[in-house]
């Protein structure tokens, strides 16, 4: 087992309940929480509002390098992301800017920018890391890996169902085909493709509901480190 502070990686698809799931295991751990697409989506609002184009590689190299981003965690462990200051939590939750994040999130320069940011989330007593690549480039000596997995139709419903709840308002259908848009990108670009690490234990969540899916995390991870689990 390694000997830096632990990591649980969580990747997976958007939809696939991997955001809510690690903010849950990260709570009930008492670990930190690094929501990596957060900031890809970040960057691509950065881009957006200092009117850099999606596919201006080298301009985005700089924007990303010299990102202002902060993650705070409020008192009820839910976390404000400030963007040169300013409150873009819900900003950056839109199909507009989560499109905008996988485009840019294509670029090579764009991802070597971003990794040693990545890495930094990386504190005791533990931390849990969600996203694409957390097992296979971020973190591949993570002490335990998961890849979340469903179906096209049951994770563009979810999204849907999360999206409207938030008062953010979309067409089902339209979803579904970005969500396969935006999967083929992130599955079939030659840096850091969306893929499980060999290592990784698949967990297909189209039947589960969000509870039963930590609790076969935590299960896991009570057999690495017995104690730690709060709740
Ligand atoms: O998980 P999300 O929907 O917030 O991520 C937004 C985009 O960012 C996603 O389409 C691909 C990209 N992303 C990535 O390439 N690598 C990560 N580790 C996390 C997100």
């Amino acid at each position: 087992m390694t000997q830096k502070e632990p990591v649980i990686t969580v990747d997976g698809a958007s939809g696939t309940g991997k955001g809510v799931v690690s903010q849950i295991v990260a709570k009930r751990l008492g670990w930190k929480l690094l929501d990596s697409g957060a900031l890809y989506r970040v960057l691509a609002l950065a881009a957006q509002k200092h009117a850099v184009a999606v596919d201006n590689e080298a301009a985005l190299k700089v924007l990303a390098e010299h990102l202002d981003a902060q993650f705070v965690t409020q008192v009820n462990d839910f976390s404000v992301i400030l963007l040169e200051g300013e409150d873009v939590t819900d900003t950056i939750r839109t199909e507009k800017v989560g499109n905008a994040a996988s485009k840019i999130a294509a670029l090579p320069a764009v991802r070597i920018a971003l990794l040693n940011r990545q890495r930094a989330f990386r504190e005791l007593p533990g931390l849990v890391a969600d996203g694409r690549d957390m097992g296979t480039v971020i973190f591949p000596d993570a002490s335990l890996k998961f890849f979340l997995t469903a179906s096209p139709e049951e994770r563009a419903l979810r999204r849907y169902n999360q999206l409207k709840e938030k008062g953010i308002s979309v067409n089902l259908t339209d979803l579904v085909e970005e969500l396969r848009e935006r999967d083929k990108r992130d599955q079939e670009r030659p840096i850091a493709p969306l893929r499980p690490a060999e290592d990784a234990i698949c967990i297909d969540t189209d039947h589960l509901s969000i509870e039963q899916v930590v609790a076969l995390i935590l299960s896991e991870v009570n057999k690495i480190f017995p104690v730690v689990t709060l709740e």
